[in-house]
């Protein structure tokens, strides 16, 4: 038998249970090499007794450790170091694997239907002037960081376990709160389903709401990942024109007379792309040509709490007690896209039925942190963080008109935006904007294609540049290099 002695650490108030640190102490024994291949270990009784614990403790400790190959029972009453240890198996494992052939660039079946254009483009270096990205630097890491952690710690078995498709309960009353104090709508816990990110609420939307063929009206230009949601679920989706107040309700109303509308989808607030707000006398309309029509209208607030000048615009489904809207919210501009957390806020059946819907979609989502949101939410923490962000960002906003107006003062037409994470301009005397959106990329700016904005996907003299995830001096540069893209774009 090998002569050795197991350090175990014995705290009550050790993180991991005593089963576990012994397992962990033996494996260390044979990472040293104090205990080979082949060596036997001293006996479960023996073992429990020179530690000081029950003998079942040690046994279930080689339970655990024969599990993972790291030892192997010769007899009952005998029991050695594995011959051939699991690091070891799992590095001849890897260098015997060699490179094998690529799998073909093709599928062997068709790839119908085609898949949706893909997304924006990265490139190292360049400044990215994206019109909804909210600045990471921001983020409160510690803060996110704290919570998590204690989510984690203390309810790691409720929160790591399979739970309610509909969200994290103090997520749901934490944002009921919020938007209901806030927002002004009277939503409560049973009114909310926590999804990742809009992108999922309306795709859970497209499933529950939309039969095939039926019709889904949306704004012109206006938000395309909405778009393809709905198509997704076999929506014909008939495009609205925008203009200085938004969606044009009257053309909305003729398309209802035409046909049976089942949704409209609408970014009030701020509009997508063109940053207007809804007229107060389109918002009654458009209320009021829902109610006629029992059509649903699906209110995406993407970035309700950016607004700069007054207070901000109150949603519509603070106004809606026929319970017509469906409300969209989302963390991505106000914390940090990659978080993947939205809120779709309805009448409680609606949320019952989207609910049904997510579990087949992706389940659930990440409870660790929908937890430790709640906490953070509950605490203050989001608030503080959106009034940081909200000063910054006004700023930003200011630096990049006035960079704009420096630099491009004849070219970029525009209004400051009262509100949102992004400015509108047009290109003065250009039919369209591919031509400056390439020129911009080689001078190291990256704005998105406007095209993308387009419902019949053509080119408009416009260009959406998002001021809130680039500090001042950085803005100024991106201003001095549209200059140069511009001044070098030569279609007209
Ligand atoms: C109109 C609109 N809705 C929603 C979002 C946010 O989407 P998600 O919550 O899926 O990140 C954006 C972000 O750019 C947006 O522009």
């Amino acid at each position: 038998m090998a002569r050795w002695t197991l350090h175990v650490p014995i705290e009550d108030d050790h993180p991991q249970p005593l089963t576990t640190r012994i397992a962990h102490a033996i494996v260390q024994e044979i990472r040293r090499g104090r205990l080979r291949p082949g060596d036997a270990l001293p006996g479960s009784r023996t073992l429990a007794s020179s530690l000081g614990v029950h003998r079942n403790t040690v046994l279930a400790a080689f339970d655990a450790l024969r599990a993972e190959g790291w030892i192997e029972a010769e007899s009952a009453r005998e029991t050695r170091v594995a011959a051939a240890l699991p690091e070891a198996r799992a590095k001849r494992f890897s260098a015997r694997a060699e490179p094998r052939a690529a799998l073909p660039e093709q599928p062997g079946f068709s790839l119908t239907p085609s898949p949706p254009p893909r997304e924006r483009e990265e490139e190292p270096g360049a400044i990215a002037l994206f019109g909804g990205q909210p600045d990471l630097g921001l983020f409160p890491v510690d803060a996110y960081a704290r919570a998590f952690r204690r989510a984690l710690k203390m309810r790691q078995k409720t929160l790591l376990d399979y739970g309610s498709p509909v969200g994290h309960p103090a997520l749901r009353r934490a944002v009921a709160q919020m938007l209901s104090s806030l927002r002004a709508v009277a939503a409560r816990e049973e009114n909310v389903l926590v999804t990742r990110g809009s992108q999922q609420a309306l795709d859970l939307l497209a499933r529950a709401l939309i039969a095939p063929g039926q019709v889904v009206a949306v704004e012109s230009m206006g938000y395309g990942p909405a778009w393809q949601a709905f198509r997704s679920a076999g929506a014909a989706v008939e495009p609205i024109t925008v203009d200085a107040h938004g969606i044009n309700v009257d053309e909305l109303d003729a398309l209802c007379q035409r046909t049976e509308v089942r949704a409209v989808y609408v970014t009030p607030h701020h509009q997508y792309p063109t940053t207007v707000t809804l007229s107060a006398a389109r918002r009654m309309a458009l209320l009021a040509l829902a109610k006629r029509r029992s059509i649903a209208i699906i209110e995406d607030d993407y970035d309700h709490e950016f607004h700069y000048e007054g207070r901000p615009v109150l949603p519509l489904a603070s106004g809606d007690p026929d319970g017509h809207v469906v409300y969209i919210a989302t963390l991505s501009k106000m914390l940090a896209p990659g978080l993947r957390v939205g809120f779709v806020v309805a009448p409680a059946a609606l949320i019952d039925a989207l609910a049904r819907w997510r579990v087949y979609v992706d389940r659930q989502g990440d409870r660790v942190m929908e937890a430790a949101l709640a906490e953070m939410i509950e605490e203050g923490e989001l608030a503080r963080h959106a009034r940081r962000a909200r000063l910054a960002y006004l700023e930003r906003r200011d630096a990049l008109a006035e960079a704009l107006r420096k630099e491009l003062g004849e070219e970029l037409a525009f209004e400051v935006p009262r509100g949102g994470l992004a400015l509108w301009a047009r290109l003065v005397g250009r039919r369209g904007a591919d031509g400056f959106c390439e020129r911009a990329r080689s001078q190291g700016v990256l704005v998105q294609r406007t095209r993308t904005m387009a419902f019949d996907g053509g080119d408009r003299p416009w260009v959406r540049l998002g001021f809130a995830g680039n500090d001042p001096t950085l803005l100024r540069e991106a201003a001095r290099r549209l200059r140069r893209a511009v001044r070098a774009t030569s279609t007209r």
